[in-house]
């Protein structure tokens, strides 16, 4: 992880994001009539989300899917597509026809068949290959949301599914490996000393994906662009 820029500060960080994030939306827009870009939840977009609904985009021609979700309805504050809506769709003036949330009011199962249906009909094939995802790490390494122990992680195939993840007592809906490998780029924002020691973990450690699920995201097939501050950073070498 030795050349990846580390910044001063959250903001910074987040800012360096945003531009990247931009910047791969243009390009995938000088190409085709729409970007697709798949984003994260959390806290830690937030910050991000705020610099990139201030710049210049074709906000009209932009899709926007989510790397996960958590299986709650979208008035509730856990909800990704909620924060989302309040940090960039509404200050930006995303067109809603352009946000395909996952449905997280509904049945598991059905949240997924749904999301699985709208991909596949903006994408017009049964795979999606997104310009951009945007990705975190969580303090115990999972990222998307495939957390440690998560037997997805191996498996080879597959857009999407629902996961039931026991320490939070939550189901979710997620992206799995195959289809974050796809996307044409990967940007991975991390800040804040809670995250240091699993981006310790991840970099150090032997690579043990279903241990270390941010590990996924080193991996070859995966190039990412990392975004940390200093206190994410604090534990590399
Ligand atoms: C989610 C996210 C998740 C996130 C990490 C980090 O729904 O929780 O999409 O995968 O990237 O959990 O979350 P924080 O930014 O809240 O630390």
């Amino acid at each position: 992880m030795n050349e990846i820029p580390v910044y001063e500060t959250p903001v910074a960080a987040a800012v360096a994001c945003a531009e990247a994030l931009r910047s791969l939306i243009e390009d995938a827009l000088a190409e085709r009539s729409v970007a697709r870009v798949a984003v994260s939840g959390g806290s830690t977009p937030r910050l991000m989300f705020d610099a990139l609904s201030a710049m210049p985009l074709d906000w009209k021609r932009i899709d926007w899917f989510w790397v996960d979700e958590r299986c709650v309805p979208p008035s509730d504050e856990q909800s990704n597509y909620a924060m989302t809506a309040r940090h960039l769709f509404t200050p930006a003036g995303v067109p809603a026809e352009r946000i395909h949330r996952v449905r997280g009011e509904l049945p598991p199962a059905e949240a997924l068949e749904q999301y699985l249906a709208e991909i596949e009909q903006v994408f017009q094939t049964d795979f999606p290959e997104f310009d951009v995802v945007q990705l975190g790490l969580g303090a115990d390494a999972h990222t998307a949301s495939l957390f440690p122990g998560e037997p997805l992680i191996e498996e080879i195939g597959g857009v999407a599914a629902a996961v039931y993840v026991r320490k939070l007592e939550q189901w979710r809906i997620t992206l799995l490996p195959e289809a974050l490998f796809s996307a044409r780029a990967r940007l991975v924002l991390v800040t804040g000393e809670d995250k240091a020691e699993a981006l310790r973990r991840i970099t150090s450690e032997p690579l043990e994906p279903r241990r270390l699920p941010g590990q996924l995201l080193l991996s070859q097939q995966a190039l990412s662009h990392f975004f940390l501050d200093r206190a994410a950073a604090a534990g590399l070498e």
